[in-house]
């Protein structure tokens, strides 16, 4: 039995040292000299030097891709297809490629290495995402862990975005800068700012650092990113859902719809544990008044003793989207939180009548 375990723990150490000597000698000994990356038939291109990330070799060409774990592999969000040159699947990409991905030579960004000339594809609006400088010209404390950042643009002077994306904020971190993604709440037609809703992650590089900053302190960004997509037509019924720091892209849809379709319909669900935890209450019933069609539902699912006086709903919001949400309408859901809330929520959109392409949502 000792042998046995001996046997397997040496044999487990050769195959280490193999591992670290490959890579040792990938790093140092082997040269792919310079390869030209091609994207969208050479709509851009640009040579690199081989051996770095395919992520890394787009941010310096200045072509941003959404990365919102900054490269750690975790976030499944930098996906480009690369049409030639990127190699076999890595077993680090296939938790989040699925099979038809896999056939039209989707990969993820921040996996694969530039090993010989690429060929890629992207989708247009990719290719107009920028780099922004931004001067933070207020903040507020919205909650016990949430803040609103107001950040005023510096260059570029304007930001074009649908509602609903987001920008990746890049924050110092120990191992180097990293980036991470927050949603857009102020409105699409406000085009000078960018308003983010941060929630403190204890222990979290970029939102202690974001709620770090002060009143004019500078910022580096990109964006916008998302595929949330809004539709243009105003008799189908919004519903928006969220939880914590889920509010951000929310009140962005909100105010974009009530500045451009004053009568549609819309309903806002609002997840919190405790009255510690709602914001915008306020400023959300002020609009309910101005607009009839505008329905907003606050739902506490955990309240306190002393919140007796509580006049919102009381349990988990999917259990009030459940309650309140009988009207047929053709419509469309945005829902963002944390991934039970829109699990749950997701079902019972479902089972409303509500097909999966009229479901947007960002887990976080
Ligand atoms: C599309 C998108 C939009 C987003 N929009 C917003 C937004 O508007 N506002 C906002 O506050 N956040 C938003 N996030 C989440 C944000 O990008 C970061 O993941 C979050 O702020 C944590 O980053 P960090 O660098 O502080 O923590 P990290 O340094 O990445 O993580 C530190 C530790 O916390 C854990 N952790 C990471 N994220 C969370 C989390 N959300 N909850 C609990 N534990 C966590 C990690 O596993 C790790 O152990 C969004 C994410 C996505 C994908
Ligand atoms: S950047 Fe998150 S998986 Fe690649």
């Amino acid at each position: 039995m000792i042998i046995g375990v001996l046997a397997l723990a040496v044999t487990a150490g050769i195959f280490l040292l193999l591992a670290v000597a490959l890579l040792i000698a990938e790093r140092y000994l082997v040269n792919y000299g310079s390869c030209l990356v091609r994207i969208n038939e050479g709509s851009v291109e640009f040579e690199q030097d081989g051996g770095g990330t395919l992520l890394a070799a787009l941010y310096e060409h200045k072509v941003f891709i959404p990365s919102a774990c900054g490269g750690k592999g975790s976030c499944g969000y930098c996906k480009v297809v690369v049409l030639e040159g990127g190699g076999p699947l890595l077993p680090t990409e296939t938790p989040y490629i699925n099979r038809s991905e896999v056939k039209a030579g989707v990969r993820l960004a921040c996996q694969v290495k530039i090993k010989q000339p690429m060929e890629l594809k992207l989708p247009e609006d990719l290719l107009n995402v920028r780099e922004f400088k931004a001067r933070v010209s207020l903040i507020r404390e919205l909650t016990h862990d949430i803040k609103e950042v107001n950040l005023e643009l510096i260059e570029p002077e304007e930001i074009k975005q649908r509602p609903g994306q987001y920008v990746q904020i890049l924050a110092p971190g120990p191992d180097g800068p990293v980036f991470r993604a927050y949603s857009i709440s102020s409105p699409a037609y406000e085009h000078n700012k960018v308003q983010l809703v941060v929630r403190l992650v204890p222990g979290g590089i970029a939102s202690t650092y974001i709620h770090n900053l002060k009143e004019g302190d500078e910022v580096t960004f990109t964006g916008p990113f998302g595929e949330f997509r809004l539709s243009e037509d105003p008799s189908k019924a919004v519903i928006c859902v969220g939880g914590g720091a889920g509010m951000a892209p929310i009140s962005n849809i909100i105010h974009t719809i009530y500045q451009t379709w004053p009568d549609r319909p819309c309903w806002l669900f609002f997840g919190c544990r405790t009255t510690k935890d709602v914001f915008y209450l306020d400023k959300f019933k002020k609009l309910a008044e101005k607009h009839p069609n505008f329905k907003v539902i606050y739902g506490l699912s955990d309240p306190l003793e002393e919140e007796e006086q509580w006049e919102g709903d009381t349990g988990f919001i999917h259990l009030s989207v459940d309650k309140r949400l009988s009207v047929e309408l053709a419509r469309q859901a945005f829902l963002c939180g944390p991934p039970p809330m829109i699990e749950a929520v997701t079902e019972v959109l479902k089972e409303k009548g509500l097909r999966n392409e009229d479901i947007f949502y960002d887990k976080f």
